[in-house]
């Protein structure tokens, strides 16, 4: 078994973070039962059968966000658009909780979580169920030798390539040149299409916490546009 095996999957980053609030150990066990779709862990879903899209959200068009991290774009974009179910991946549980906080703030009800890895998500996800995708401030691994782990490698945007509808948008901001230079020669790779790069945000862009980071220490922030 190669250690790309799905069963193998290593997740590099933080799953947990500083203690959490009260009120975020609430939410937590309260929301998140009713908001995590059943059948995307492997313990749940052992086969791998493919969810039924329409379940989601009633037939609504399906947006994923890759790694939300406080969940503030996610919950931006479900209040402005609430005729489309937006799907989150996050494994840190701290972002988890925050995202959840932020949810029952904005009162929004077009959001689904998934406690966990992208990979998983898109394991499951039949071909083209997908209409839009985000990924937010990547986590960068800026040295060489983990470049490999970078969402920006086939092992992630090849699966994500299969998920998402023919001529659905796929953005990816990040403050890394590197990590700009890696998606636009990784991407076209995986089969999307160069739409724009550049410094303009997206017209509806709500800009998150690693966001405000990045302008804080003075780093300059980049938009990339593809289509499936
Ligand atoms: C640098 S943070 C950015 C968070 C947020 N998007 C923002 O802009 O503030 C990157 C996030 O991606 C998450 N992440 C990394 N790999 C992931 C994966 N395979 N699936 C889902 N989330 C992932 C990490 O846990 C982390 O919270």
């Amino acid at each position: 078994m190669s250690d790309l095996h799905p069963e193998r999957r290593n997740f590099y980053g933080r799953i947990h973070g500083k203690t959490l609030r009260q009120s975020q150990k609430a939410y937590l066990s309260e929301d998140l039962d009713s908001l995590r779709p059943r059948g995307i862990t492997w313990d749940e879903n052992p086969d791998r059968t493919p969810l039924d899209p329409a379940a989601l959200f009633g037939g609504k068009d399906i947006w994923l966000e890759v790694g939300f991290g406080g969940g503030e774009h996610m919950v931006a974009m479900a209040a402005r658009y609430r005729d489309v179910g937006i799907i989150g991946c996050e494994p840190f549980v701290n972002g988890v909780a925050m995202l959840l906080g932020k949810i029952r703030a904005a009162g929004v009800t077009n959001v689904a979580v998934h406690p966990g890895d992208a990979r998983d998500l898109m394991d499951v996800l039949p071909e083209a169920s997908v209409a839009k995708a985000f990924l937010n401030y990547p986590d960068p691994w800026p040295k060489a030798r983990h470049h490999r782990r970078r969402f920006v490698t086939p092992d992630h945007l090849l699966p994500l390539h299969r998920v998402m509808k023919p001529g659905a948008e796929f953005r990816v901001a990040s403050d890394i040149p590197d990590y700009i230079r890696q998606t636009l020669e990784e991407g076209p790779k995986a089969g999307f299409t160069l739409v724009s790069e550049g410094p303009d945000a997206w017209e509806d862009w709500h800009s998150t916490r690693y966001e405000q980071k990045a302008l804080r220490e003075g780093r300059a922030p980049h938009y990339v546009t593809f289509r499936r």
